[in-house]
């Protein structure tokens, strides 16, 4: 694994953007795997402004979204598919059509999740995935459990992730408690990863997800068997690596 140490959140999207835009520049036609959530919103502005300067093209590239909740409609406000139109696609060049993210209204969920299998394995599946990480450890919605998910499957929503997301809703009661996330066993097919973290709250799943042992519980865990995963993560994610392993990891 690669470790980027940024100073802040700032520091930390400009990296993570430099990153997505190598493999945009050296693949135009590039299946990208592209996260929700707070953290990689300054990495999509970077990625936004590099495209209107002209240094990107997004005309050829595909992308695939990790997770979706269910229940909420495509242009509902805290859906997925409204947040990735809303921070990147509708600014750049991307083609919707090559757009995808689950369907969490489907009437069928379980073939939704088979249909989206189906498109993760097409073109040659993700050639980089850009992952956040739950304060729980999960990747997508890969909760912490007993044993890992493997491809794309309805999970209920742990306490730690229904809190975690409730502000972005008028109250707990108004958040689905269920979502459809990629499996690991996609996650870990991705050619490449780039996994961003920011913020105290994150240094505890940071250190036991690259610091601790492999397990189901800290989902993130699983990305120590991945052989090209590279962490962006800022100063106060890595507090806790910093203090246990008593010098300033780099
Ligand atoms: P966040 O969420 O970026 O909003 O902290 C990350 C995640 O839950 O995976």
């Amino acid at each position: 694994m690669k470790l980027y140490r940024a100073e802040n959140y700032e520091h930390m999207s400009r990296k993570g953007a430099n990153i997505v835009s190598a493999q945009v520049i050296m693949k135009p036609d590039c299946t990208l795997g592209l996260a929700t959530g707070s953290t990689p919103v300054g990495m999509y502005r970077q990625l936004i402004s590099w495209y209107e300067k002209g240094d990107l093209d997004f005309s050829e590239v595909r992308s695939i979204n990790l997770d979706e909740y269910v229940g909420l409609k495509p242009d509902d406000k805290n859906s997925y598919r409204y947040f990735m139109n809303d921070n990147l696609f509708d600014h750049v060049n991307i083609d919707k059509a090559n757009t995808h993210v689950p369907n969490g209204m489907a009437g069928d969920i379980q073939a939704e999740c088979d249909r989206y299998n189906g498109l993760l394995r097409q073109n040659g599946g993700i050639d980089m995935q850009v992952l956040g990480i739950g304060r729980n450890g999960h990747i997508g919605f890969n909760e912490p459990g007993d044993a890992f998910e493997k491809e794309t499957c309805c999970i209920a929503l742990t306490q730690s992730t229904l809190d975690a997301n409730a502000r972005y809703f008028d109250s707990v009661d108004a958040m689905p408690h269920k979502a459809i996330t990629m499996g690991i066993k996609s996650i870990m097919q991705s050619k490449s990863i780039l996994l961003l973290v920011s913020g105290e709250n994150k240094a505890e799943a940071l250190y036991n997800s690259f610091w601790g042992p492999v397990t189901p519980k800290v989902p993130a865990s699983i990305l120590q068997l991945h052989n090209n995963v590279t962490i962006v993560a800022d100063d106060a994610a890595m507090a806790l690596v910093d203090k246990k392993t008593g010098q300033p990891v780099r």
